[in-house]
């Protein structure tokens, strides 16, 4: 596996092997990798003759009090993930590398990064999200990029500015890996301590209640919401940011229940901020 760091040699890769008619499928992590950047990795492996992983810890997604300093940078396991999976180039480019002095493009999906949920709790998040995908994607040209269905949103923009901006890569977005217990695998997961990691599964049990109400007909959102809410109070540590019916495509909240719904949700236990999401319907 080869270790590429900068922009410049990484591209050169990417357009010598696109040039001899090679797929590239991409994978793009923060590192910290878990099973679910490795099903992930495993996916692209199949559908593509190379892949690349790039591990970097993105700055610009993160806000001025979050935890841009204390992200967890395993990079010794992460390389060693990446080679028993069959990576072909691990990229690990540094921060001054991509974003050098005099560096100010951004790139803005306006409706999607900051009126709806993670957008409108995050305000910079998803400005920094599009611009360094949009970057790496430049970089890397690959045909085929992965990402996880835990961060829904996220998957959303990248489509929608894959689309915009005629990038011509494929989005695959794959199924949420989960703990035997429900819990969404994340890097942050390890922030947990062993008491709110039991706490945490608090958020997929909502999602289960909520999936049922909708079964057993409930067609008021606003009803299976408030149970969903109920089930998240049963863990006096959880704080509900927000928990939602919405429509898959637009994310938009729903008044009733409809055929495809997307329950979305984040909480907080203590200091760590949970995201995750089901899909469902009736
Ligand atoms: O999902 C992530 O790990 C990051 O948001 C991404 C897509 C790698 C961009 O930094």
């Amino acid at each position: 596996m080869k270790i590429l760091r900068a922009p410049r040699s990484m591209a050169a890769w990417g357009e010598r092997l696109r040039r001899e008619g090679v797929t590239i499928g991409f994978v793009p992590t923060m590192g910290a990798l878990h099973d679910g950047h490795r099903s992930l990795i495993r996916a692209a492996r199949l559908r593509c003759d190379a892949l690349v992983v790039s591990i970097f810890v993105n700055p610009t997604q993160f806000g001025p009090n979050e935890d841009l300093t204390r992200y967890p940078r395993p990079i010794t396991h992460d390389r060693a993930l990446c080679r028993a999976e069959g990576v072909d180039v691990c990229f690990e480019p540094t921060p001054n590398a991509m974003y050098p002095k005099g560096f100010q493009t951004i790139v803005m999906v306006p409706e999607i990064a900051q009126q709806l949920w993670e957008g409108a709790a995050r305000p910079h998040h998803f400005v920094g999200v599009a611009t360094v995908v949009t970057k790496l994607f430049g970089i890397v040209r690959p045909h085929l990029a992965l990402f996880g269905q835990k961060d829904y949103q996220q998957a959303t923009l990248i489509k929608r500015l894959v689309t915009d901006l005629n990038l011509g890569v494929t989005i695959d977005v794959r199924p949420t890996i989960r703990e035997k217990d429900g819990l969404a695998m994340s890097s942050r997961n390890r922030y947990l301590s062993p008491d709110d990691r039991q706490a945490a599964t608090i958020l997929y049990r909502a999602f289960r209640a909520g999936r049922q109400a909708i079964e057993e007909g409930i067609k008021n959102a606003s009803t299976v919401e408030r149970i969903m809410r109920k089930t998240v109070a049963q863990e006096p540590t959880a704080h509900v940011e927000y928990l939602a019916l919405c429509d898959p495509a637009s994310l938009e909240p729903l008044k009733q229940v409809q055929r495809q719904i997307l329950l979305l949700g984040a909480i907080r236990i203590g200091k760590v901020r949970l995201i995750d999401n089901m899909l469902t319907g009736c």
